[in-house]
């Protein structure tokens, strides 16, 4: 047993779509959250600019005691979870990633993944398609503009449709049966997308895979938290008094965000 918090990081509020989901699975456990704003978005910058952000990030959260990491962000798992775990060995690091095999295995022959323009550029991407989805027609769509609407707290509307429709065109939706979310922002969108794709396309996030491999990484390292009252910091790298309205309302519930000088 071991009562320290599970740390989460990404560029912005998009993480705490897992973190969502890790804590309602496991709600015994303690938590600290980072959103990388001063960074922010992480999708068009350069591999190494990520990584050193991401080290940065993880020395914030390994001076908090945190006993295992989320990087909560696909963009930077794919700009370097393995340069994280090299040099950071003694903690357990897991990422998240599009979850292309599951959408192979599901769909019929046809399926979109949204996410970041560098998750859709890199080479990780392309193989996870490659490997897994040989004979399916993917449609790999980097979306630079759908972020921003998270990070501003707004979920629905005229201006997200607009966005939408000009991403998942209707000869996409024509073909497709899925469509994976290869961004943690994008979950809080999923019912503007939903409103434009109908019933019948399915829609798959990481949250809910990521949250098992959590709660299998803890119990195989012996280190699950039975805390009576966990607890739940958030901090952010700007200090802007917005933040803490906006991740209220994803998360449904009030939320402080403090700042952190990094
Ligand atoms: N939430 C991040 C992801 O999953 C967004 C990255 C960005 O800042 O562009 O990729």
């Amino acid at each position: 047993m071991d009562n320290s918090p599970i740390g989460f990081f990404d560029s912005g509020v998009g993480g705490l779509s897992v973190y969502q989901r890790v804590s309602a699975l496991l709600p015994h456990e303690s938590t600290v959250y980072i959103g990388d704003h001063a960074f922010l978005p992480y999708g068009g910058k350069t591999r190494r600019r990520i990584q050193a952000r991401a080290v940065k990030l993880i020395r914030f959260l390994l001076a908090r005691h945190v006993k295992l990491i989320v990087v909560a962000c696909n963009t930077a798992t794919i700009a370097g979870i393995d340069t994280y775990r090299r040099l950071f060995p003694d903690v357990p690091i897991i990422g998240v990633v599009p979850v292309v095999k599951t959408a192979a295995q599901l769909s019929a022959g046809s399926f979109a993944v949204l996410s970041t323009s560098f998750t859709a550029q890199s080479r990780y991407q392309k193989l996870l398609i490659r490997k897994f989805a040989p004979r399916a027609q993917v449609y790999n769509l980097g979306c630079p503009n759908l972020l921003s609407f998270v990070e501003n707290g707004i979920l629905q509307g005229k201006q997200i449709d607009r966005e939408l429709g000009q991403i998942l065109t209707p000869r996409i939706l024509k073909k497709i049966d899925i469509i994976v979310l290869g961004c943690t922002h994008y979950p809080f969108l999923q019912k503007a997308i939903r409103a434009i794709v109908g019933s019948k396309i399915r829609i798959l996030d990481s949250g809910g895979a990521v949250a098992r491999h959590v709660e299998r990484i803890l119990t195989h390292n012996d280190i699950p938290g039975h805390a009576k009252r966990a607890t739940h910091e958030f901090y952010s790298t700007i200090e802007n008094d917005t933040l803490s309205r906006v991740a209220g309302t994803l998360l449904k519930k009030k939320v402080r965000v403090q700042y952190a000088d990094i």
